[in-house]
């Protein structure tokens, strides 16, 4: 592991603050360590937990905005009450860890971590374990997004270099977080063999939002009504979540909103504008071989 970080540190030049390794997971400055570890894999979770799974920048925000609204009836008025980042902690923080340790049933928890770090605190094979909704994207958006993201953000380092300089670590899984391909594949397969993981799709949700919300619903046997589920739809398009303070991580003092908007553009496709043809040729190359072995597609326009 740690010769892997060392091999990156000598082939990339930028860094993130505090840059660290998580049971395998590369994590910056305010988030879990080696002296949480033990905590980490003692906290059991809870059948009554709810998690929302992702690799940065694939509809975390999106899916646990529609995941906290359908557990809570669609009560969106207490929704507008409380940010987003307090009602549904990011695990892997530490403050936040420390929170959901205490925190009521039912918890709702955000993770980014791969699936073997993660399901270290639970047993696949209990009736009792928790439901995942894990959402994934068409990497070539995903890493627009998250280099968009790299920019804004200053636990990240708040990067400076060119798109095609992001790329090449993206590529490599240099980035928080790890690798793209190590996350999406370990939780689909887990997907395939776990009816508690439902897989959702970021291109389905843009495209047919409501019919993926009622299969989210139906996921967490939640039976609400037609006129509730399409409130929710409405509460968490892309202009009503942008505006929204409660999710659109306004004020946090780690990101600047001027560089790049959290809620910055929210398609599919995005990817066209930045990689060359060459870049895409590459990174075709390497997503044919990541994928070779598994059933899982995307759109990526
Ligand atoms: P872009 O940078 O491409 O705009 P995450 O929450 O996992 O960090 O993902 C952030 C990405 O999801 C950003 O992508 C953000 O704009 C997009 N996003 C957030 N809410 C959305 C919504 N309601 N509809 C479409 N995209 C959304």
């Amino acid at each position: 592991d740690s010769a892997e970080l060392e091999a990156f540190t000598n082939k990339f030049s930028h860094r993130i603050r505090g840059e660290h390794l998580f049971k395998g997971n590369l994590l910056h400055v305010d988030m879990l360590d080696n002296e949480d570890e033990q905590d980490f894999n003692n906290m059991k979770l809870k059948k009554e937990d709810i998690i929302v799974s992702a690799y940065p920048k694939s509809g975390t925000t999106w899916t646990e905005e529609i995941v906290w609204l359908i557990n809570n009836n669609g009560d969106i008025e207490a929704a507008k009450k409380t940010p987003l980042y307090m009602r549904f902690p990011f695990i892997e923080v530490k403050q936040a860890f420390s929170a959901i340790r205490t925190m009521p049933s039912p918890r709702f928890i955000k993770t980014h971590l791969d699936y073997p770090a993660f399901s270290a605190m639970y047993d696949s094979n209990q009736t009792d374990r928790p439901k995942v909704i894990y959402v994934v994207r068409n990497p070539k958006d995903v890493a627009v997004s998250f280099y968009n993201f790299y920019k804004m953000n200053k636990n990240l380092g708040s990067f400076t270099g060119p798109f095609s300089e992001f790329l090449s670590m993206f590529m490599e899984g240099y980035v928080v977080l790890g690798d793209y391909f190590k996350n999406v594949l370990g939780w689909y397969e887990a997907s395939i063999k776990d009816d508690h993981i439902l897989l959702v799709k970021y291109e389905d949700l843009k495209t047919s939002p409501l019919e993926q919300i009622k299969q989210i619903a139906g996921f967490l046997e939640k039976d609400l009504g037609d006129d509730v589920l399409t409130a929710i739809c409405d509460h968490v398009s892309f202009a009503n979540m942008k505006a929204n303070p409660m999710v659109n991580y306004e004020g946090f003092p780690i990101m600047d909103h001027n560089i790049s908007p959290f809620m910055r553009k929210g398609e599919i496709g995005d990817w066209k504008n930045y990689f060359t043809t060459e870049e895409d040729a590459a990174f075709m190359k390497l997503y044919q071989e990541k994928m070779k072995d598994t059933s899982l597609t995307f759109a990526f326009e």
